[in-house]
């Protein structure tokens, strides 16, 4: 059995962006992390800065919004790691449109990869939790649960995601787990790239355009993100469960 400070972690979406950075930060906890993506190859990267610190991690190959696959991996995790009592459920993707433009397909497809992703890796991971009698959920939500032009189908499960991790609180509190919702403003990584190039903007000019609207006058960084993580997953964060947590550079409405 792990001690304390090697409980096994999964990080989803963890090749790269604020996935990336998470698994940094908890391996740098001494946490044993397991570094989740699609493509197995792509999570190289974050597995070689956290092994270079002196950390434990691996790479896992996952599509997340498949069943089999999910179930798979969390088997993988507690074979190889260890039991993963710390569940970071951040793989995420945009497929932005106007409702009127939008396809069933990415509809389908962003629920499925957020919703259906954070319910499968969820359930396949809360054995492990209730067995040891502690655990970690934290789901990446997002200021566009709030409503954001273009995203019906990625505001829709940002906010489902917050009522999904409350009523994981609700459930499995009593098994000494707690889940709560971490809700990044804008953060620079691909993502928020790939929608600067959509637009047709420069990436620098969008950062520089979206810095104006933020209270702190700048963006965020993955690390930002990865900080209010960590800060869920400790042991000390025990009595804080259910709760959704703006990052976002100052208040939302
Ligand atoms: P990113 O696009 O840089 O990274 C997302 C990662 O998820 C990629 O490595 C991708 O391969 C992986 N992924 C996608 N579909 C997957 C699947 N089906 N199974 C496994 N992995 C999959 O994105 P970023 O910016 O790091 O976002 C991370 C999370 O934070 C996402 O849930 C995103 O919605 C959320 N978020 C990001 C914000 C931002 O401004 N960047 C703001 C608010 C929320």
């Amino acid at each position: 059995m792990p001690t304390t400070d090697q409980r096994v972690a999964i990080v989803t979406g963890a090749a790269r962006g604020i996935g990336a950075a998470t698994a940094v930060r908890l391996a740098a906890q001494g946490r044993a992390v397991a570094v989740l993506d699609l493509d197995e190859d792509a999570c190289a990267d974050t597995v070689g800065r956290i092994r270079e610190a002196g950390g434990t991690a691996t790479a896992v190959g996952c599509d997340v919004s498949d069943e089999a696959a999910a179930q798979a991996a969390v088997a993988r995790v507690a074979d190889e790691l260890g039991a993963p009592v710390i569940l970071v459920n951040n793989a995420g993707v945009l497929r932005d449109n106007l409702l009127f433009k939008m396809s069933t397909t990415d509809w389908d497809t962003v629920l499925g990869v957020h919703l259906r992703g954070a319910f499968l890796m969820s359930r396949a991971t809360q054995k492990h939790m209730v067995d040891a009698g502690w655990g970690r959920i934290v789901n990446l939500s997002s200021s566009s649960a709030l409503g954001n032009r273009g995203q019906v189908n990625y505001s829709a499960a940002k906010a489902g995601m917050q009522g999904f991790t409350k009523t994981l609180a609700v459930e499995l509190g009593k098994f000494g787990v707690t889940a709560n919702a971490v809700a990044p403003g804008f953060i620079a990584t691909d993502m928020t790239k790939a929608t600067a190039d959509r637009v047709g903007m420069g990436f620098e000019e969008f950062k520089t355009a979206a810095a104006g609207q933020i209270p702190v006058r700048r963006v965020g960084e993955p690390e930002d993100v990865a900080g209010a993580i960590a800060f869920f997953t400790d042991d000390a964060s025990g009595f804080v469960s259910g709760q959704v947590l703006y990052v976002a550079g100052g208040p939302l409405d």
